[in-house]
């Protein structure tokens, strides 16, 4: 039986990562992936890759992600259904940006009553966002997320690990993050107060260093 809701379930199969823009989400999802294996699916990232492509999807998203808006719900239920059903069962995965609204956290209820689902807020204050996200950088090849303030490269604009030049992303400038902080209260905590009262969540200061962060993070996965 379940720790934390009593429900018939015992190992994790979706660790849901909530927490504001630049929460540190995807930092502390890469560490909970290079210790415990789960895999991971980040919407932001799968909407980029779609603009990328110019798919239809891509083609719906772009102006909005842009502006600091959330896409529609519908745009991203079926893709988030068939990643959750294909990795829930073998090695659990951590959904990263999703849900973001009460509704979309009402659609990962309905198909996921046999899986055990835990939310883990990380809480920051937004003092903290607006110089985190101004500042971020990311290398466009590999990945790597790195922090013109707080965790910079070796030499500046070049990843570290691949040689690549960094990017920032468009929605990293301070008119926007402050939009999408503005939906953030508006849309996501909501469903902050969704997981809050259904027993399997946990909250972790998000304002600390990541390392810091992380230690909590992993206490709560090893309890799981
Ligand atoms: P998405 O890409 O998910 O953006 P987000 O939620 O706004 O989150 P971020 O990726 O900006 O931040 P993060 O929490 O992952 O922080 P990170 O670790 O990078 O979504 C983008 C857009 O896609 C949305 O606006 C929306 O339009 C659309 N979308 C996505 N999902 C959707 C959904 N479900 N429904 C509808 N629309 C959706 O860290 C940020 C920076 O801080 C980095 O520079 C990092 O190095 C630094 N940092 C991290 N942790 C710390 C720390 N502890 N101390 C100091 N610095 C830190």
């Amino acid at each position: 039986m379940c720790e934390c809701c009593g429900g018939d379930h015992n190992s994790l199969n979706v660790l849901v990562l909530l927490g504001p823009p630049g929460g540190g989400k995807g930092t502390q999802a890469k560490k909970i992936v290079e210790e415990f294996g789960f895999g991971h699916f980040s919407t932001g990232d799968a909407l980029r890759e779609e603009v990328r492509n110019q798919t239809e999807i891509g083609r719906q998203a772009q102006a909005i992600m842009e502006s600091g808006e959330l896409v529609p719900d519908e745009l991203l239920g079926a893709m988030v259904k068939n990643r959750v059903e294909q990795a829930a069962e073998s090695q659990g995965i951590i959904l990263d940006g999703y849900p973001r609204t009460v509704a979309q956290a009402e659609f990962l209820s309905s198909f996921t009553a046999d899986m055990k689902v835990v939310a883990v807020n990380i809480a920051v204050d937004q003092d903290q966002i607006v110089k985190r996200l101004s500042g971020r950088r990311f290398c466009p090849k590999c990945g790597t997320i790195y922090n013109i303030s707080f965790s910079p490269p070796a030499v500046e604009g070049i990843c570290d690990k691949c040689g690549t030049e960094l990017a920032r992303r468009k929605d990293d400038y301070e008119e926007v993050i402050r939009e999408r902080l503005r939906v953030y209260d508006q849309k996501t905590q909501p469903v902050v107060d969704f997981y809050g009262a259904s027993g399997c969540y946990f909250e972790v200061n998000g304002n600390v260093p990541p390392e810091e962060v992380f230690t909590e993070v992993e206490k709560i996965v090893s309890s799981l």
